[in-house]
């Protein structure tokens, strides 16, 4: 191990780190008052470069997905990263600063033999980061984790993004928990498929007949796209995208130059229209709105939404509805309520999901058929559930978001809550959305409001929108505005003005 002087203590911001060369390794320098930190120089999420991302109230925030990291010890606090920042030993001589070149060794929690056997259903968002949680808490007992798809726990969210835009293979999007994380305790990954689980008896039986008891349980089985019931829908070519093997075989159909008519204008749809848009396809989208995500964004933001893809050659069919799928074996036109009939090799359908709880028995479901869970993510007896899937109160009123992070905070807390403490959400819903290479976050989650207060102009350039009622700010969306977004991530956990949010971003 070498030692290195990398910079000046004095150079350094208290609100933004450094990124210097120890060696061969690229690390950030943190100041805290007198104090300096260093961590490894890239979010172990994806990659971001971490001297852009901010320090406020104590940790450090991605500038990409708004992982947030403790100063103190490079602990992770909130994900989307399932772990902490790799450390380097770091101090001041004489006004500079040095840096050893090898990471200091990460510290193992106690693990106690425990006879008790914890099972979490499902290796999506919430799973994985139920599965991190209980493992770096130095849960003992045995602790099994399945999944039905032959290679889960990945990044669903790179799928529509950079999958069906030919830039990432379906084999090359990013796992979620890195071997060395799974290798502690007593793992035991599993494939199978949950038949039924019995929240009275606490037994899971899969799909061969093999039973599972558990002494605590976590349902993350997350939600299953909808395929709306019109003539043709059986047609081949018509695909849902919610899997690996989904965006495998939508990839496999989709040809540059071909029509690919995308059904729904919610994120997922857009998403995908981008995406195969920037594949070569011939993009069609028919939505039943005028303006799309009006009702989540706002018409303005809808509206600029629109206009981008437009502008980069996507079509609309709006507002119109199908009204039949055409073909022979395989789907070939779509034929709208307007009368147009759209020509399609293939069609992707963005026409929403429904809660992934088919196996559940011993409970009622939501009429949307989610789970209804209390403050604590609990369902019933040894039963706690996370993610897509659940209807949880959030500032008191109950609701179902799909948000990635939201499903890992989920799995955390529930996690948490399996080992014996008592956490609630308390924490801000964050969403990111990528289209035509433009990214737009949303914090916050407002189920009505009746202004928004624009920084910037969503049809020019960057922007940041502050959705509110009367003089509350319910949630912001920004394309753009990292530092501010990085700030409000932090700041939203407590009631805030407009005029407050005004000042905080400048
Ligand atoms: C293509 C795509 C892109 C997205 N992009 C974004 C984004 O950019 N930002 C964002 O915030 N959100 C995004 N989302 C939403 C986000 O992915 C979800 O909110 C999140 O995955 C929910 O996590 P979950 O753990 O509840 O479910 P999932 O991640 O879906 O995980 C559920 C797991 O359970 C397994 N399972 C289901 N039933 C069974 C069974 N009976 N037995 C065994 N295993 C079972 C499934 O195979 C799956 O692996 C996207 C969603 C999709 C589909
Ligand atoms: S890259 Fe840091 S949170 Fe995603």
């Amino acid at each position: 191990m070498t030692q290195h002087a990398v910079a000046r203590f004095d150079q350094l911001d208290a609100k933004r780190p450094m990124r210097v060369q120890a060696g061969s390794e690229e690390v950030i320098l943190v100041r805290q008052g007198n104090e300096i930190h260093a961590f490894q120089g890239n979010c172990p999420h994806a990659g971001a470069p971490l001297e852009e991302g901010l320090i406020c109230a104590g940790v450090l925030v991605c500038p990409w997905h708004k992982a947030a990291f403790a100063i103190k010890d490079g602990s992770v606090c909130e994900p989307p990263a399932l772990a902490g920042l790799r450390r380097y030993r770091a101090w001041v001589e004489d006004g500079e600063v040095w840096v050893d070149d090898q990471p200091l060794p990460r510290s193992e929690p106690p693990r106690r033999s425990d006879a008790r056997t914890f099972v979490v259903v499902g290796a999506g968002a919430a799973g994985s980061a139920a599965i991190a949680t209980l493992l770096d808490h130095g849960f003992g007992g045995r602790l099994i984790w399945l999944d039905q798809e032959r290679y889960p726990a990945y990044d669903r969210t790179a799928l529509s993004k950079f999958v069906i835009s030919g830039e990432m293979s379906p084999d090359e999007v990013p796992s979620l928990l890195e071997p060395e994380q799974l290798r502690r305790g007593q793992l035991d990954r599993r494939i199978g498929k949950v038949r039924t689980l019995d929240t009275k008896k606490q037994r899971i039986t899969l799909a061969d007949g093999q039973h599972i008891d558990y002494d605590a349980a976590l349902l993350a089985t997350g939600a299953i796209p909808l395929r709306p019931n019109l003539p043709g829908i059986d047609l081949q070519g018509i695909m849902t995208l919610r899997s690996r093997e989904d965006a495998a075989r939508l990839l496999d159909a989709a040809e540059p130059g071909k029509p690919v008519v995308v059904v729904g204008d919610g994120f997922i749809g857009l998403e995908a229209a981008s995406a195969l848009q920037k594949y070569g396809a011939k993009v069609h989208v028919v939505a039943r709105h005028e303006v799309p995500l009006a009702n989540q964004l706002g018409d303005r933001i809808g509206h600029s939404i629109r206009m981008l893809h437009e502008r980069k050659g996507v079509t609309f069919h709006a507002p119109t509805e199908v009204e039949r799928f055409l073909g022979d074996g395989s789907v070939e036109a779509v034929q709208l309520a307007n009368g147009e009939r759209l020509a399609a090799s293939v069609v992707v359908l963005g026409t929403g999901v429904r809660p992934a709880t088919g196996c559940v028995q011993g409970v009622q479901l939501s009429e949307d058929h989610s789970l209804q869970v209390d403050a604590e993510l609990k369902v019933a007896h040894g039963l706690w559930a996370a993610g897509d899937l659940v209807t949880f109160p959030c500032a008191g009123t109950p609701v179902r978001i799909e948000h990635w992070r939201l499903a890992q905070q989920h799995g955390v807390i529930a996690a948490m809550n399996m080992l014996g403490e008592h956490r609630r959400y308390d924490d801000v819903p964050f969403f990111w959305t990528y289209h035509h290479g433009r990214t737009y976050e949303m914090l916050g989650h407002a189920q009505d409001w009746d202004r928004i207060e624009f920084v910037g102009a969503p049809e020019t350039g960057e922007f940041l929108a502050l959705q509110c009622t009367g003089a509350r700010v319910q949630a912001v969306i920004a394309n753009g505005y990292s530092d501010a977004m990085a700030m409000l991530s932090q700041r939203m956990k407590q009631p805030l003005s407009l005029d407050d949010a005004l000042k905080l971003i400048g």
